[in-house]
């Protein structure tokens, strides 16, 4: 049996759909927003990493490997970054990971710490669960390049 025109572009379109479905690497949002706009765009991601690194200095278990940093540019690069890694409109200009931080001798505990910072920052600003998990997602596959 001859299928019209009509039902051939059809069925072929829905072929298209759920191919490109398929093949995008990333999950679709449930509301289809990037993870930048659902965190709150910028003025909540420098506001959320200005608590964050207030927090890292203030933690006596790590603060000590800060102790000659300039704070202020850390604080725009690490902006930076969390916007472009979630799909907002900005460039990371810093060093990569893996260079910036040999040597340091990270350890797990180090880690840790970090991040418990940075999710004392994201409490606090109500980020809510889903987004906050999949920001923490993104930055757990950077540990590799990390701790040593
Ligand atoms: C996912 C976790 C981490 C991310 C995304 C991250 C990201 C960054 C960024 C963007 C910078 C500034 C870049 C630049 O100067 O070019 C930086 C600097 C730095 N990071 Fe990390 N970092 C992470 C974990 C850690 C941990 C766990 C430690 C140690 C406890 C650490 C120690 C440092 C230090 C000491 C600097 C400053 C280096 C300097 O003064 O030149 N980082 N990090």
């Amino acid at each position: 049996m001859f299928r019209s025109i009509q039902q051939t572009m059809i069925i072929s379109c829905v072929g298209t759909v759920l191919m490109m479905a398929g093949c995008s690497g990333m999950e679709p949002a449930p509301s289809g927003k990037s993870l930048y706009d659902r965190l709150g765009g910028r003025p909540v991601i420098t506001g959320v990493t200005d608590q964050f690194v207030a927090n890292v200095v203030n933690d006596t278990r790590i603060n000590v490997r800060f102790a000659t940093t300039d704070i202020q540019k850390m604080k725009g690069q690490l902006v930076d970054q969390v916007c472009m890694v979630t799909g907002g409109p900005c460039k990371y200009t810093g060093r990569e990971m893996k260079p910036l931080h040999a040597g340091m001798k990270i350890t797990d505990g180090d880690f840790g710490a970090f991040v418990g910072d940075l999710v004392a920052a994201l409490d606090q600003f109500k980020v809510p669960a889903q987004a906050k998990n999949e920001l923490l997602g993104l930055l757990g596959r950077m540990k590799k390049d990390i701790v040593e």
